[in-house]
C-alpha cells in the first residue's frame, strides 16, 4: 500500500483538524459512532472497537471463556493458512490448536475439509478465516457447526465487504474480527472491531476490552453487574472488575478515522475488485499458474492479488519475475501455520495438510490497493505471462 489512508491527503487534513478541536482523546463518543455506523454497514446488531485485529481476536477468545461457552484445553480449529495471531489467541487462552487444511484454488477451509478433521477430532469450536478476501462455503460450514454445537467464529480482517448469496463474510458466526491495519480494506493506522448479533457476548467483549469493569456498558448494564455482585456506590463500581481483561481500547484517533474512511469504502472494494478481475483475466490464460475458484461468492472484496504456482519452482520464476519489476511480494500469509516456529513449540496436534502446504511452498501475493494506476497494473499484468 503506497499511503496511509483511502484518499489520504484529505483524511490527514481532517485528522489534524479533529485533534486540534477535540476535546479529549480517549475512547469516547467518536468510538462509539464509528461501532454504530460500521455495526450498520456490516448488518450485524453490534460493533464493538479494538486497538487491532489482533485483540479483537484474543479478546473474542477471552470473552467466550468469562462467558462458560469455551474452557481450558478445549479443541478449536481454525484454517491452516491464515495470520499469526488467529491462531496464537488459541494458545495464549490456554486452548488446543487444531488445523483444518486450506483448498489451493479457494484458499480457504472449504466444508470438506472440516468433515475430514471432525472424523477423528472433535472441535469445541471453530476460529475460521476469510483468507484474502476469499472464503469458503461458509454457508455449508455454517450449517456443520451448527448440527455438531461447533462455535463458529470468523476471523474477517481480510475480508471487509465480500458477500456471498447467503450473506456477508463476517456475518456468518457467534462474533467476527476486522483489522484497520494499513494496507486492509480501510485504515485506521492501527485498528479492529468484532461484529456480533449476540448482546451478551457484545457486553463481555466491552467488559474484556477495558480491564473487566463496566465503564462501558449501558446504565441498564451496569446496574445488573453492580446488583449481581452487591456494588451500591458508583466510588466504588469505578475500580470493580468482574471477570478477565485487557487494555485494548482504541482511541478517538481510531473512531475518527474509522467513521472518516468508511465514507470511501464501498469504492475501494469495488477499484480491489475490478483490479482483480482484469489480472486474473491473465492469470486464466497461463497454464504454470492456478485459477482461484470464487463462483461461490458474489462480492469478491480482495485483500491483495494471490498468484498459486503449479510447482515450486514455478514459483521461483515469478518471483524473480516479480521482484525484476520492482514489485513488493509477500508470502501467501503464514503459509501452513504448522511450519511457523512458534507453533511447533506450543501446539501438540500436527496434522497432515497436504492443501495448505501446496499454498505455502507455490503462493505469493502482492498489494490490491486503490491508488494502483493503469501502468502499476500493466506492469503486474507483465509479470503474470508465461514467457
Ligand atoms: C487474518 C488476520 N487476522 C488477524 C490479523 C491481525 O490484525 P492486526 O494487524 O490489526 O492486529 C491480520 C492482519 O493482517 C490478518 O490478516
Amino acid at each position: 500500500m503506497k499511503n496511509a489512508f483511502l484518499n489520504e491527503f484529505e483524511t490527514k487534513k481532517a485528522l489534524s483538524e479533529f485533534i486540534m478541536q477535540a476535546d479529549k482523546l480517549s475512547m469516547d463518543v467518536k468510538c462509539a459512532e464509528f461501532e454504530t455506523a460500521f455495526a450498520l454497514k456490516q448488518g450485524r446488531k453490534e460493533a464493538v472497537l479494538f486497538n487491532s485485529g489482533g485483540s479483537a481476536n484474543l479478546c473474542m477468545l477471552q470473552a467466550l471463556k468469562n462467558l462458560g461457552k469455551l474452557n481450558d484445553g478445549d479443541n478449536i480449529g481454525f484454517s491452516a493458512l491464515t495470520w499469526s495471531t488467529n491462531t496464537m489467541p488459541i494458545i495464549q487462552m490456554n486452548m488446543n490448536p487444531i488445523a483444518i487444511d486450506c483448498e489451493p484454488d479457494t484458499l480457504n477451509v472449504m466444508s470438506w475439509n472440516l468433515l475430514e478433521r471432525l472424523n477423528t477430532t472433535s472441535l469445541k469450536a471453530l476460529f475460521l478465516t476469510n483468507v484474502l478476501g476469499f472464503t469458503g462455503d461458509l454457508e455449508e460450514i455454517k450449517r456443520i457447526c451448527d448440527e455438531r454445537k461447533i462455535i463458529l467464529i470468523e476471523d474477517n480482517c481480510e475480508s471487509l465487504g465480500t458477500v456471498l448469496p447467503a450473506g456477508k463474510a463476517g456475518n456468518f458466526s457467534i462474533g467476527s474480527s476486522f483489522s484497520f491495519f494499513v494496507a486492509h480494506h480501510m485504515s485506521t493506522i492501527e485498528g479492529g472491531m468484532v461484529c456480533t448479533d449476540d448482546e451478551e457476548f457484545a457486553e463481555m467483549l466491552r467488559i474484556s476490552r477495558a480491564n473487566g469493569w463496566d465503564r462501558n456498558l449501558s446504565a441498564k448494564q451496569q446496574v445488573k453487574w453492580r446488583k449481581k455482585f452487591d456494588i451500591n456506590s458508583e466510588f466504588d463500581a469505578k475500580y470493580t472488575f468482574y471477570d478477565l481483561g485487557f487494555n485494548f481500547r482504541p482511541t478517538e484517533i481510531t473512531g475518527f478515522l474509522g467513521l472518516y474512511q468508511l465514507q470511501f469504502l464501498d469504492s475501494n472494494i469495488n477499484t480491489r475488485e475490478s483490479n482483480y478481475l482484469k489480472l486474473e483475466a491473465i492469470i486464466k490464460e497461463n497454464d504454470d499458474l492456478l485459477n482461484l475458484k470464487h463462483d461461490h461468492i458474489s462480492v469478491l472484496s480482495t485483500f491483495a492479488f494471490p498468484v498459486v504456482c503449479k510447482t515450486s519452482e514455478l514459483r521461483e520464476k515469478y518471483l524473480a519475475q516479480f521482484s525484476g519489476a520492482g514489485i513488493e511480494i509477500r508470502p501467501m500469509i503464514a503459509g501452513n501455520m504448522q511450519n511457523q516456529p512458534f507453533y511447533k513449540k506450543y501446539a501438540k496436534d500436527i496434522f497432515e495438510l497436504p492443501g495448505s502446504d501446496f499454498l505455502h511452498h507455490n503462493g505469493f501475493y502482492c498489494g490490491n490497493y486503490p491508488e494502483l494506476t493503469e501502468k502499476d497494473l500493466q506492469t503486474i499484468s507483465s509479470c503474470l505471462y508465461k514467457y
